[in-house]
């Protein structure tokens, strides 16, 4: 980790103390470190919230025997084949599917996809979680699709 800034922040002591139960039980060993992974978890939350280029995983569990679904999302994952990189398929029980969608792209398209998979016809539940590409400490603000 190169270019380290040290910074001081002032805080509530209660609040404080619950932040340092907390970063305990998640285990971390310092402070510095939690905030770190928090401030990236904001930075990436806001790059997929202004729709920059991010990855994401798409979550989705149906009910197969659900006239035409199967087709129709293979149908909407080919529509959106160059940015889908990877499908898992589980079969959960004697009825229900659960399909794990990787994709990368800017996160108004991702969006968009997750929103067609999730909102398909028999979709029982489905979530979408966007990541950022982006290197450890990088900014968030200013990225591109490649
Ligand atoms: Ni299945």
């Amino acid at each position: 980790m190169s270019d380290l800034v040290r910074f001081g922040i002032a805080v509530e002591s209660a609040l404080l103390e619950g932040f340092d139960d907390h970063i305990a039980r998640r285990g971390y060993e310092n402070r510095s470190e939690a905030l770190r992974d928090l401030m990236r978890a904001e930075l990436a939350k806001d790059a997929w919230d202004r729709g920059e280029h991010t990855v994401a995983t798409i979550s989705i569990i149906y009910d197969h025997h659900v006239r035409e679904l199967t087709d129709r999302l293979i149908e909407i994952q080919h529509e959106h084949g160059d940015r889908v990189i990877a499908a898992t398929h589980v079969h959960l029980d004697h009825d229900h599917c659960l399909e794990v969608i990787l994709a990368k792209g800017p996160a108004t398209v991702l969006k968009r996809l997750a929103d067609r998979l999730i909102g398909a016809k028999g979709v029982i539940s489905g979530d979408v979680t966007g990541l950022s590409i982006l290197r450890r400490g990088a900014r968030a603000r200013g990225t591109r699709d490649p």
